[in-house]
């Protein structure tokens, strides 16, 4: 089961909320990050709004959270402008073909005429920041954003912002180096009244403790005055960082060449798929009431206590999914006795993105997803059946 702490949203919002309010910026949750609508009343009075990464995202936005819709897509079709034109605030194109496409279309609409409809292009400084080439969107040849050389002589007319989006789990000291990038290559178009908005994107670790929020609230500042334009920010994982758990079952114990295997309910491959892209190890922790635990994952329930996994020692298991992948495997973890049919595991930090990419891969359950109130009540929001699995592809 997935389980999402209402308590540690809300604390990671209200420290979001505090840094815009100082920055004077808007700052919205990215929902390719973060989806699970039935928490969104919980966080909606701090944030002002969503970033949509298409339609059907820009849809949940407007359902589900109200407030500002802010969309960029690397591509839409004619349908998916005629529906985005209706309702969402910022519209932003990831080409200039895109843009000459569906320019005539955008600029006759009602709403672009109004003003309640702007229009922007993701733009690609070629500045370089992170240490993860697949989350890298400034590579040589990326397909994300337009480069400097490309704007060149281009008409630009309709366009009032841009928006850059090429950092990834990063400091802000990134961005001040970002910035200076943006500054040399687009700070012509930033500096002319036609602009008035820049998207910074996200990727700013905004809610881990040693982010230098200071730092953040000055470069917002400084962009704000240096170019007239208002800033926006579009974390994902801020939102929801240190938040959820994904609880597991072990559901088989036995040895194979030497190796103690558990195969668990859950699955690497298809309930925490960023454990093998990216790849990384989580931290897993056995519930046990047995005996008093060292630390504890983000959300605990009451009457347990945990005892965090180590690398090496006697009890040593390799943790593998229910499906048929020889590589379904989340790594080789320690627990300090002997694992049983029936223990439970707990994943940690797996609300951001690991719930929005889950699959039903080998018809795999999906697990159900739940919110623990701040009364410590855990209320079950969705349970899946044969009948999700069974109607997705047909
Ligand atoms: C355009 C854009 N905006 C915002 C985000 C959210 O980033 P994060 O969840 O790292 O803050 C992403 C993530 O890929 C993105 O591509």
């Amino acid at each position: 089961m997935f389980v999402i702490s209402i308590a540690a949203l809300k604390r990671n919002t209200a420290i979001l909320r505090e840094v815009k309010e100082a920055a004077g910026c808007n700052l919205v949750l990215a929902l390719k990050g973060f989806s699970c609508w039935k928490a969104f009343p919980y966080i909606r009075e701090d944030l002002d709004g969503c970033c949509a990464s298409g339609l059907w995202e820009a849809m949940l936005a407007r359902d589900h959270f109200g407030k500002h819709v802010v969309t960029y897509s690397p591509s839409y079709d004619g349908q998916d402008i005629a529906a985005l034109c209706e309702f969402t605030h910022h519209l932003d194109f990831n080409s200039l073909s895109q843009w000459f496409r569906f320019r005539e279309q955008v600029m006759a609409h009602p709403r672009f005429k109004s003003g309640e409809l702007l229009c922007g292009l993701r733009v690609n400084p070629q500045h370089s920041t992170g240490h993860t080439p697949i989350y890298d969107p400034c590579v040589a040849g990326s397909r994300l954003g337009i480069t400097a050389d490309q704007l060149q002589g281009a008409d630009l007319t309709g366009l009032s912002g841009l928006h850059f989006h090429t950092l990834c789990e990063q400091n802000s000291d990134d961005l001040e180096t970002t910035l200076a990038a943006v500054e040399e290559k687009f700070g012509h178009l930033l500096r002319s009244p036609q602009f008035t908005y820049l998207n910074m994107g996200g990727g700013h670790w905004i809610t881990k403790p040693f982010y230098d929020r200071d730092r953040l609230v000055r470069l917002v500042r400084e962009t704000r005055e240096k170019y007239g334009v208002e800033v926006w920010l579009e974390p994902g994982e801020a939102v929801a960082i240190h938040c959820g758990v994904l609880r597991a079952t072990v559901m088989d114990v036995f040895e194979s060449a030497g190796h103690k295997l558990a195969i668990l309910s859950v699955s690497a491959t298809a309930h925490m798929p960023d454990v093998m892209e990216m790849p990384y190890r989580p931290d897993v922790f056995l519930a046990d009431s047995r005996s008093s635990g060292t630390a504890s994952p983000c959300v605990t329930l009451p009457g347990e206590s945990y005892h965090l996994a180590g690398e090496s020692g006697e009890h040593t298991y390799r943790l593998g999914g229910p499906t048929c992948l020889a590589g379904d495997v989340a790594g080789d973890f320690s627990f300090p006795r002997a694992l049983e049919v029936g223990d439970t595991l707990v994943f940690d930090d797996m609300a951001h993105y690991t719930m929005v990419k889950t699959t039903t891969f080998n018809g795999v359950k999906h697990p159900p997803i739940a919110l623990q109130h701040e009364d410590g009540r855990i209320e079950v929001i969705r349970e899946f059946v044969y009948a999700d699995f069974r109607d997705r592809l047909s």
